[in-house]
């Protein structure tokens, strides 16, 4: 979607600026310049209601769940279940247990390699996107290796995304298992996520979505995604670190091997036997991240509120805005789809190192990602040893954009 960032912010029925006053951390000098921040795909900023949310938490219920008898312990852990509630709605799970909450994205998907560990055998086929972040790829690597199934790269199109045809021949080989990215973290690309499960379906293969980059953009249905995992963090949905989301069809969930045994996970322990419990404690063991958890609920309800549509539009537009004006300072490769992306601009400037321009950006106050992104395999298809990256979120306005386009303008004249 196209969208002049002009009729956005000037028309726009919604008050942009108020939406953006909540993230006070953006309201500071870097020295002498105005923090831009631009790495929201590495961690979003957090509102006011989600800090406050945590604090209050810590202030007056402070104890841990589902395990006392008193009072504290009742409200943390009501606190805490109707959190999983909230995103059973906010993906539109079809039950509670479905929900698991973990650390982040990257355990989410260490659960499901882990727990797939009985179900895997030697020379089964395992398909992974090729975009994929080292998150949604090593964890594969070592199923591979435990259990001896074989991992296949899935082909990327022009555009960076996944190519259907490719793809599609590749599922003739009936793969057991297909991981994918909905959004791809380096670039930005969108997957058509439920046609890709749905030809996965047919040869009766698992499908695992990462929806680490999409959840702060995309609304994320998961009944209509019809996959059997979808994971996600809460830190990149505005929310706070340390907590994350596996979610599990619940056939396919109660059969994980759990990666993680102890307390709150058993229905009973004996020193001959433990039997486990139900999901979703089966799959929760140990003390959770009860305040992260917390915190998350307050993100949901703070994105349920605002104007969706009307964001994504503004979001578009500046990411437009922001392609276009990389392209009218010259010298720039804008690297991968720019009409099919979310949230990303991934570029390079000339044939400078990308660390330098992201210090050199720094100087100024402008907060951009340089790097691989954790996407090797994906810089050495592009055949680059990595790129700078620059993200958006719902508080990004006009002024952060012009604002990185002038600071790079200075690194072009400093090194050209
Ligand atoms: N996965 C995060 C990123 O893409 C850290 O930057």
């Amino acid at each position: 979607m196209t969208v002049p960032v002009d009729t956005v912010l000037i028309n726009n029925a919604f008050d942009h600026q108020a939406i953006r006053s909540q993230f006070p951390i953006l309201d500071q000098q870097l020295d002498d310049n105005p923090l831009c921040y631009l790495d929201t795909a590495a961690t979003s900023q957090k509102p006011v209601c989600v800090i406050e949310a945590m604090t209050d938490y810590y202030q007056h219920d402070n104890a841990n769940v589902h395990r006392a008898a008193h009072q504290l312990s009742a409200r943390a852990t009501a606190s805490y279940e109707h959190v999983r509630n909230q995103v059973k709605q906010f993906i539109n799970a079809s039950r509670t247990e479905e929900v698991i909450f973990t650390h982040g994205t990257t355990e989410s998907i260490n659960m499901v390699a882990a727990g797939l560990s009985k179900q895997l055998k030697a020379n089964d086929i395992i398909l992974v996107d090729s975009a994929a972040h080292h998150a949604n790829l090593v964890p594969w690597q070592q199923l591979a290796k435990n259990t001896g199934a074989v991992i296949k790269p899935i082909p990327l199109n022009e555009h960076l995304s996944i190519d259907i045809n490719a793809y599609s021949a590749l599922l003739s080989l009936k793969p057991k298992l297909v991981a994918i990215s909905h959004v791809t973290n380096a670039l930005g690309s969108v997957n058509d996520v439920s046609q890709l499960v749905e030809l996965a379906q047919q040869v009766g293969a698992l499908t695992l979505v990462d929806g680490a980059q999409a959840i702060a953009h995309i609304d994320v249905d998961v009944q209509q995604i019809n996959c059997d995992f979808y994971v996600f963090s809460g830190h990149k949905m505005y929310g706070p670190t340390g907590v994350g989301i596996l979610y599990g069809r619940y056939a396919e969930l109660d059969k994980l091997e759990p990666l993680l045994t102890g307390g709150e996970m058993i229905k009973s322990v004996s020193f001959d036997a433990t039997t486990f419990g139900e999901l979703p404690n089966k799959l929760e063991a140990g003390t959770p991240a009860i305040s992260a958890v917390i915190g998350l609920g307050a993100a949901i309800s703070f994105i349920n509120g605002l104007p969706k549509a009307e964001l994504l539009a503004h979001e578009q537009s500046l990411l437009s805005y922001l392609q276009d004006e990389l392209r009218n300072l010259g010298d720039i490769t804008l690297i991968g789809a720019t009409a099919h992306n979310i949230g990303v601009v991934a570029f390079n400037l000339a044939q400078e190192h990308h660390q330098d321009v992201g210090i050199l950006l720094d100087q100024q106050g402008i907060a951009v990602r340089c790097g691989h992104h954790c996407a090797m395999p994906l810089m050495q298809q592009l055949n680059i040893k990595g790129c700078c990256r620059a993200s958006i979120g719902l508080y990004t306005n006009k002024q952060d954009i012009d604002l990185f386009i002038t600071a790079l303008g200075n690194v072009k004249e400093l090194l050209l």
